[in-house]
């Protein structure tokens, strides 16, 4: 807290907020947004780590993203500059030491929905562009190559979508896949009723592996998911199985999945996200040597696509990520905030 007595508009215009990993899309949204709360806002380039931690010195809140490292060590730095607020802009916390936080009072707020279409979308697009080729068509027919060959897909109309994690974002990939009159099975530990509405039905992960033709995950990163679909999973899966991966990177055991697209039993690999991404993904590489040979070698498939974290991307959505970081800070200046991660 910072001044017992000052009003709520006065906190929030005293309160220094530190944007670390800041892109021009994040400037925009989060200077619109700060429209009606003036906070001070200072953006940084920088991600979040031992080294940048100094940064944020002198500030009461820093707002982070997917791959900013909030270790213990750097929680502890945070809280000796006076650090009292994480305000994580994305969903998934799993890259902030909780305990640590905890330990060093510092309170974790996210923005727990900004809007799953974003993200089921983009699954459904990386989704449709493997099955009809698309990446591969764009390139022949800008080359004159008119050739089909190699092009043939699947009707998506009586498919079994296999989707693992049936919360809000795997909820609205379930009701986009309905709409294609696919058959739905779900693995979660909660059942979802409005997905039950739709038809899904919930097996064990086993029959889920077994029996779908498209699998799509949609839960966060743990430590029961981390791995989850290993080289066993990828083993009972059907010959051609297609897997989409937007939720974490670590959810999917990369080595065990590009052995099974070199076997031939992943018929096609959609992903947004990667283990190995902190680091690589939101920057410009392009003139530099790629050293993640993991990475590389799943490049070289034809039956790969690889967006670098991109799901959240939309007007929309950017627009409630920075609205709801913004309200979060405000809430939880001032008392309680419902989007506090639970310690
Ligand atoms: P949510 O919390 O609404 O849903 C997650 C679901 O996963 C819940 O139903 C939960 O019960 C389930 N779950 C948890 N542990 C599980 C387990 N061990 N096995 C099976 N299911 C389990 O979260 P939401 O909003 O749907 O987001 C899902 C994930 O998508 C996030 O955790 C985040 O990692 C990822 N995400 C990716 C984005 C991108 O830009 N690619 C953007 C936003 C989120």
């Amino acid at each position: 807290m910072l001044v017992d007595s000052a009003s709520p508009t006065e906190i929030t215009r005293m309160t220094r907020i530190a944007i670390f990993s800041t892109k021009l899309y994040d400037r925009e949204y989060f200077d619109a947004a700060n429209e009606s709360h003036s906070f001070k806002l200072k953006y940084f380039e920088a991600s979040l780590s031992l080294e940048t931690a100094q940064l944020a010195d002198g500030f009461e809140t820093v707002c982070v993203f997917v791959n900013d490292d909030l270790n213990s060590g750097v929680i502890e730095r945070l809280s000796e500059q006076g650090v009292q607020t994480i305000a994580l802009r994305c969903a998934g916390f799993n890259n902030v030491d909780l305990e640590a936080a905890k330990q060093h009072g510092l309170r974790v707020v996210r923005v727990p929905a900004y809007s799953p279409h974003a993200v089921a979308e983009h699954a459904v697009a990386l989704l449709l562009s493997l099955n009809r080729h698309l990446h591969r068509a764009y390139n022949r027919v800008r080359d004159g190559n008119f050739s089909l060959n190699g092009l043939v897909g699947f009707d998506m109309a009586g498919k079994t979508v296999g989707i693992v994690g049936t919360g809000k974002i795997g909820a609205t990939f379930a009701r986009i896949m309905a709409g294609f009159g696919c058959e739905l099975l779900g693995f979660d530990k909660y059942e979802n009723d409005d997905c039950k509405m739709l038809g899904l039905r919930y097996v064990e992960l086993s029959e889920l592996l077994v029996r779908s033709e498209i699998i799509s995950l949609h839960c966060p990163l743990t430590e029961e998911t981390y791995h989850l679909i290993d080289e066993q999973a990828i083993e009972v899966m059907k010959q051609g199985a297609v897997i989409l991966n937007t939720g974490r990177g670590a959810v999917l055991d990369t080595k065990a999945v590009i052995a099974g697209l070199k076997q031939g039993k992943i018929g096609a690999l959609g992903i947004d996200v990667y283990e190995e991404e902190a680091g690589l993904f939101f920057e410009d590489r392009s003139e530099k040597v790629l050293a993640d040979d993991v990475l590389a070698r799943l490049l070289t498939f034809p039956n790969v696509l690889i967006t670098g974290h991109q799901g959240f991307l939309t007007h929309e959505a950017l627009t409630a990520i920075a609205e709801t970081t913004l309200a979060n800070v405000a809430a939880i200046q001032t008392g309680e905030c419902e989007n506090e991660v639970d310690r």
